[in-house]
């Protein structure tokens, strides 16, 4: 019966898995400081790994966001009367069902379209949403979000979640291509839910990206493994430390692997050889920090005009409905 109710469509290019990485990491290891996009973290193992990370007791933002969504998703419900609810980098979906709770409430949703570059994650995910909402289409897609969200026969008005804070694993420059893309994508009663972890103090940040179990740095390492298995590369995870650094110029945390002494690391399928130095960092992740006036400004630039902004009642995270100019 869900079989009926959920597709999974797989529209990541047949080659992805060897020419896309393959060019991350050929192009990633060679430029200094040496670094990988956070994109490969999320193979099966990855996925679940987050998924834990969610329930740490330091990693902070997956309750702030949930706090939001429970207080505004009957606001959102009411504002938009979405028929469809878009979902870029939906992991487990687990947050976005205070969204599809007060949606189908609501009575105008019709359809959820989940999309992520995890298809076990989709498969999951989507195939328990099925069960649980019934009468709800379950359209998921393997994709790249990069690469533009396929949206075209999506029936509107469209919400289009991004929740999170993903946007902050994109620099600046990823970001303005990124809501560009979306802004002449969406229709003009079309809707972007925004979700934005917030600059705060270096020391609880830095604790929501080394947590006391490890459980972050496994998911840090995991890239390493990821790397071993598709690239037949010999990564010797455990002989780089886990590292979380706060950048203050830039505003964000950094997740890196720091080399534990002087190596040299084959990737067989690149024929390539890397040195690393005793101390030498490989950085594996970006994650942004917000303030309201920056974000709002980015997202105009961008295309989006800032609507509506909520965070959670101790301001650690922000929430925003944001319309294409
Ligand atoms: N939205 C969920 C999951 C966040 S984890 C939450 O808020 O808890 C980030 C998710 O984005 C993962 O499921 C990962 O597989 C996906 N992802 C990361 N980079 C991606 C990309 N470039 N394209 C599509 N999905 C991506
Ligand atoms: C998915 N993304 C927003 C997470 C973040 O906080 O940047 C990934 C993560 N990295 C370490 N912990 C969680």
């Amino acid at each position: 019966m869900n079989e009926s109710r959920f597709t999974l469509d797989d529209r990541l290019p047949a080659d992805y898995f060897t020419s896309t990485l393959r060019a991350d990491v050929r192009h990633g290891l060679a430029e200094a400081p040496r670094s990988l996009p956070p994109k490969w973290f999320y193979d099966k193992h990855g996925s679940d790994l987050f998924e834990q990370i969610t329930r740490l007791p330091e990693y902070y933002p997956t309750r702030a966001e949930q706090e939001i969504l429970t207080r505004r998703a009957p606001e959102i419900a009411t504002l938009i009367r979405p028929a469809t609810l878009i979902e870029l980098g939906s992991g487990s979906s687990r947050k976005t069902r205070l969204l599809l709770d007060a949606l189908t409430a609501g009575g105008t949703l019709r359809r959820y379209a989940p999309l992520d570059v995890s298809a076990t994650a989709l498969e999951e995910a989507g195939q328990a949403i099925c069960r649980d909402y019934p009468g709800l289409e379950v359209a998921a897609t393997v994709a790249d979000f990069e690469s533009g969200p396929p949206l075209s026969d999506e029936p509107g008005p469209r919400l289009l979640a991004f929740l999170g804070s993903t946007v902050g694993n994109l620099d600046a420059e990823q970001r303005q291509v990124f809501y560009r893309t979306l802004s002449l994508a969406l229709s003009s009663d079309d809707v972007l839910l925004l979700g934005a972890d917030l600059v705060k103090d270096p020391a609880v940040l830095i604790r929501a990206y080394d947590d006391a179990a490890g459980v972050t740095a496994e998911f840090n390492r995991n890239v390493l493994h990821v790397l071993n298995r598709e690239l037949g590369a010999d990564f010797d995870p455990d002989a780089f430390e886990h590292v979380a650094v706060w950048n203050t110029e830039h505003e964000r945390m950094e997740m890196r692997l720091r080399s534990r002494t002087a190596q040299t690391v084959k990737v067989r399928d690149l024929d390539l050889s890397v040195d690393f130095g005793p101390g030498e960092d490989l950085r594996t992740e970006i994650s942004c920090k917000f303030r309201r006036e920056s974000l709002t400004a980015e997202l105009k630039a961008g295309g989006f005009t800032v609507r509506q902004w909520w965070t959670d009642s101790a301001d650690r995270f922000a929430l925003l409905l944001a319309v294409p100019t």
